[in-house]
């Protein structure tokens, strides 16, 4: 029984960790990116929070082909109506298709932003 407790405590204290990394890794690419000056993990800015966005996308089919398109194509109005269901204020209607990134940037920043915990 100790042995068991003490396995579970070892184990919380991975995961909390992982978890503590990602949002790391997901700030670090948002800046190499050019992402952070619109959007932040749990702050609104131009655009929504990315955990917000994770919120909303987690679990759901295509999620991370929708969230990759809208990167490199743009999006737009999508996020009027979600922040008011999530009780955010969004600054900016719309996010401009970013160039900065190519399509595996992309893929690997919304594999993190989905990653991130949401609990
Ligand atoms: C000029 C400001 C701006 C920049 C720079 C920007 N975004 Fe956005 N982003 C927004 C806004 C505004 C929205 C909400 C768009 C909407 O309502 O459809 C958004 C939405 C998103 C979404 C959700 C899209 C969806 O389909 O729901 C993702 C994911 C995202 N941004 C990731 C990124 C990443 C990654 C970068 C950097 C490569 C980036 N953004 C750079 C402003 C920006």
């Amino acid at each position: 029984m100790k042995n068991f407790l003490v396995a579970v405590a070892a184990a919380g204290v991975v995961l909390t960790g992982a978890l503590a990394d990602t949002t790391k890794e997901v700030e670090k690419l948002a800046k190499q990116y050019g992402c952070s000056g619109c959007h932040a993990v749990d702050k609104a800015k131009a655009g929504p929070p990315y955990r917000i966005i994770a919120k909303e996308y987690k679990g759901k089919p295509n999620a991370k082909e929708t969230l990759v398109k809208s990167i490199l194509g743009g999006s737009m109005m999508k996020w009027q109506m979600k922040g008011r269901k999530y009780k955010i204020k969004i600054k900016m209607a719309y996010m401009p298709a970013q160039h900065g990134v190519n399509k595996q940037q992309a893929e690997k920043i919304v594999d993190l932003i989905l990653k991130l915990d949401t609990k």
